[in-house]
């Protein structure tokens, strides 16, 4: 497995790849890589002639100084995953390789759709114009045939199909395919994280509460006459009731638009909870 941290380097390596007809398939990821990655990296090992993923911390694409700082990195216990899982290339560029300091500065503007007004775009102002600059700039440089998310960042999957297909990109990136990946789960049940290994034993016990309730809430959903609004209070009652969790939001929307919905036909939950500092999501599907 080869480290590339310039982008002229990555660009040769690609331009070779493509010289060969060879596949490539892509993971961008930003390292503390998990199992919930692994699970990626290994799909586009197998679907790809070569496998490139991406680590980088995209200063971008945080409105928030302090979890930016504070954000897990350790690119030598993510270069050994990644390369005992078969991975071919990681590009791992610092922030002044990929971004002049104009870029780093201003907003990048993109038109959502309105896909980002709600949720996490509501209560993160800017961050997915920031996951919109990185992941386009990522996808000129590595022009993957495939590209792998997980279905924990449920809006961000939504809106880079958005970006790949409806948008002012649209065309831009060829067949480009997105490929979302289930979310992996710890065997109790908690949405694997990188911001996980930020919970101390207490707290990870705690978190167990947002995944119980969402299974729960599936069960809900399918007791005779319960509607959309009911199970959505009912979810963010239970969560707000344990000791230690602070429910952000908590939404029943059309897995599509991301809108409201009053039917559980095509409806995702997705939920934003603070463990102590920790902010964590996951999402459930009612189909
Ligand atoms: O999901 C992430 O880890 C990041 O948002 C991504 C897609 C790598 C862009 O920085």
């Amino acid at each position: 497995m080869q480290i590339i941290t310039k982008k002229q380097e990555l660009q040769q390596v690609v331009e070779a790849c493509k010289k060969n007809h060879q596949t490539i398939g892509f993971v961008p990821t930003m390292g503390a890589l998990h199992e919930g990655h692994a699970s990626l990296v290994r799909r586009a090992v197998q679907e790809n002639d070569v496998c490139f993923v991406s680590v980088f911390v995209n200063p971008t694409q945080f409105n928030n100084k302090e979890d930016l700082a504070k954000y897990p990195r350790n690119i030598e216990r993510d270069a050994a995953l990644l390369s005992s899982i078969g991975a071919n290339y990681v590009f791992a560029p610092t922030p002044e390789e990929m971004y002049s300091a104009e870029e780093m500065n201003n907003t990048f503007s993109f038109d959502f759709a309105g896909l980002d007004q709600v949720m996490e775009g509501k209560m993160r102002p800017g961050h997915f114009n920031g996951v919109v600059q990185v992941v386009s700039r990522l996808f000129y440089l590595v022009q993957p045939d495939r590209a792998y998310f997980g279905e924990k960042d449920f809006q961000q999957l939504a809106i880079i199909h958005h970006m790949v297909e409806r948008s002012e990109l649209a065309g831009t990136f060829g067949n480009l395919q997105i490929i979302g990946c289930p979310i992996v789960r710890e065997a109790s049940g908690l949405a694997l994280s990188s911001r996980n290994e930020r919970l101390s034993e207490t707290e990870k016990q705690t978190a167990l509460g947002i995944s119980k309730t969402l299974f729960a809430s599936s069960k809900w959903a399918k007791e005779a006459g319960a509607t959309v609004a009911e199970v959505q209070q009912r979810v963010i009652d239970a969560i707000n009731a344990i000791d230690g969790l602070e429910m952000e939001y908590y939404e029943i929307v059309d897995q599509t638009t991301l809108l409201p919905t009053t039917t559980f036909n095509h409806a995702i939950g997705c939920v934003t909870v603070y463990c102590g500092p920790v902010r964590l999501i996951d999402n459930i599907k009612y189909e």
